[in-house]
């Protein structure tokens, strides 16, 4: 199970941790009450100002600012090629990568190439008439002779993922809303068309890309029916088709890793760039993604620790088998948070939030955290009347990911340091004190935690570059390994209850406890005797 690496062969991408920002909830310096790029320009020193006053991160994802009309918060995309004027333009982003790149912060967009806007030229010239030369960029399919839908496949946001076109008497496919119809990845226009998108976006000089739903591109080339999941929840909302079915031929099919490969070449060629992709399977087939020499993407994203019951067993078990899995090619990643889920400290609980940051930033790997966990954000109740989530609207409020995107909290006053204007959702009542001003002046909280980490990483090979062996050391509510290079290790033990913890540690000795999740203590500590306190996580280290 021991893998190591050289750190000075390391890339960016592995070396560093990614901070996800949705650009719509982290700071709006226009008071329209939406977010904007010079918001996250004026915001780049929180995130590294190469001190460890500062959250210390090495790259930002930011999720999509393309022109948009916005019925999936930009996901929907009209255009690959600029900026939607409620982020910005061009300069400000050209200006946003060179005020990053001072920093030491790479830049990674978010890439949507399943799917456009139905307002994109490409669409709107499509759908003109059967003839058009754009028909075949989408997927267009007669009815079936007795009028029923081309097959049975359902929209994860509910629904089926077919819609009638009354002026040229077709159905047209499409995975999310009516207003996103899907790119046809077998049509080779589209995929010149999509790799110029990506050119210039490379040539302006961002350093990678985020993949949106990349196992979807392909479909099956006969579009055979879905059959019933057995498994499915019984309880899903009557109108998720989605959720009742498996998904043996709308997604994750072979083909695929054609694109992938083709993304990679195309990469390659502007040097030392990343590619991550948004991949949910199960583990066979995930690991797939990396491709088979390591010629796919750099990291598909790993949300397994999302799934999983948050205990110590479920959660090592999770890590055990992905590193027994891994080629040695493919580097580890992992992601606690995402716009698209609730918020870790809520489905965690705030005691547990802590112990997962030093999870997160201890593991083998590139962690990717998400803005505002660092504060330990929480969902709270959002009135019906401001739900703005199409899948809220459509699968019912439990549903709603508006939850994870609520505006960062800046500082105490009425809209959280977040805008001078109603935010587009509402801001936590909670930002009183979980701010980033109130939190920093704290010296235990959670924000100064993810400092300490952060920061304690950088410093660390072993946390960086060393090899991981899981530990058993006698007591099944704690989740305790190893990290090791050269003369150094790295004992992580996390403790993912609420009762106190005793371990003891095989290989004996002592080491020095360097971080508390508490961050009340440090000193000399017995490896055969460890005490933990309850929800703590520690970190002794070891020279050999
Ligand atoms: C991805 C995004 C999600 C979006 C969907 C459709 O899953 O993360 O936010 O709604 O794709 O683009």
């Amino acid at each position: 199970m021991a893998k190591t690496s050289n750190i000075n062969l390391l890339h960016w991408w592995q070396r560093g941790v990614i901070y996800q920002i949705y650009p719509r909830s982290f700071k709006d310096t226009t008071g329209n009450g939406v977010g904007n790029l010079e918001g996250i320009i004026a915001k780049l020193d929180y995130l590294n100002d190469d001190t460890p006053n500062s959250l210390g991160i090495n790259a930002i994802w930011i999720s999509p600012f393309y022109p948009s009309p916005m019925a999936d918060f930009g996901y929907d995309v009209a255009n690959y090629c600029d900026v939607d004027p409620l982020f910005g333009n061009l300069d400000i982003f050209d200006r946003l990568l060179t005020q990053a790149h001072r920093r030491g912060i790479k830049v990674i967009i978010d890439y949507v190439p399943n799917h456009t806007s139905d307002q994109h030229p490409w669409f709107q010239e499509s759908r003109r008439s059967r003839s058009s030369p754009k028909r075949n960029w989408y997927i267009w399919r007669d009815r079936n002779p007795d009028g029923s839908l081309p097959n049975n496949w359902g929209s994860p946001f509910g629904g089926p993922a077919w819609t009638w076109d009354e002026q040229t008497r077709q159905y047209y496919f499409h995975h999310f809303l009516k207003e996103q119809p899907e790119l046809n990845w077998r049509e080779p226009a589209v995929r010149s068309a999509m790799f110029d998108a990506l050119h210039f976006w490379l040539k302006r000089g961002v350093d990678g890309i985020r993949i949106d739903v990349v196992g979807m591109l392909i479909k099956d080339p006969d579009l055979l029916d879905n059959p019933p999941n057995p498994d499915a929840d019984p309880n899903l909302p009557p109108n998720d088709i989605f959720g009742r079915q498996l998904h043996l031929y709308n997604e994750d099919q072979d083909e695929v890793q054609e694109i992938i490969r083709q993304f990679r070449w195309l990469l390659d060629q502007y040097g030392d760039r990343c590619a991550i992709g948004e991949i949910w399977y199960r583990l066979p087939r995930w690991i797939r993604y990396y491709g088979q020499n390591g010629d796919g993407l750099h990291m598909p994203f790993n949300f397994r620790l999302m799934n999983q019951p948050w205990e110590a067993n479920a959660i090592r078990q999770s890590v055990d088998e992905l590193e027994k899995a891994l080629p040695s090619f493919a580097w580890p990643n992992y992601v606690l948070g995402s716009h698209d889920a609730n918020r870790l400290a809520s489905r965690i609980g705030p005691l547990q939030a802590r112990v997962a940051a030093m999870l997160l930033l201890t593991l083998r790997g590139t962690p990717t955290l998400y803005y505002g966990d660092e504060l330990g954000m929480e969902n709270f109740a959002i009135p019906a009347s401001r739900m703005r989530d199409p899948q809220g609207h459509r699968l019912g409020a439990a549903r709603s990911r508006d939850g994870g995107r609520t505006p960062m909290q800046w500082d105490d006053s009425a809209n959280a340091g977040f805008s001078t204007h109603e935010p587009w959702l509402p801001i936590s009542p909670e930002h009183k004190t979980c701010n980033v001003a109130c939190l920093s002046t704290e010296p235990t909280s959670i924000l100064n935690l993810y400092r300490r980490l952060l920061w304690y990483r950088h410093s660390t090979p072993a946390l960086q570059v060393g090899t991981y062996r899981p530990i058993d050391a006698g007591n099944n509510s704690c989740y305790v390994f190893a990290r090791k290079h050269s003369n150094v290790s790295c004992i992580v033990a996390l403790n993912f209850t609420n009762q106190t913890c005793s371990l003891s540690v095989p290989q004996g000795g002592n080491g020095k406890l360097v971080l508390s999740t508490y961050l009340d203590q440090e000193g000399p500590v017995s490896l055969s005797n460890l005490q933990l306190r309850s929800n703590e996580g520690i970190i002794v280290e070891l020279n050999q």
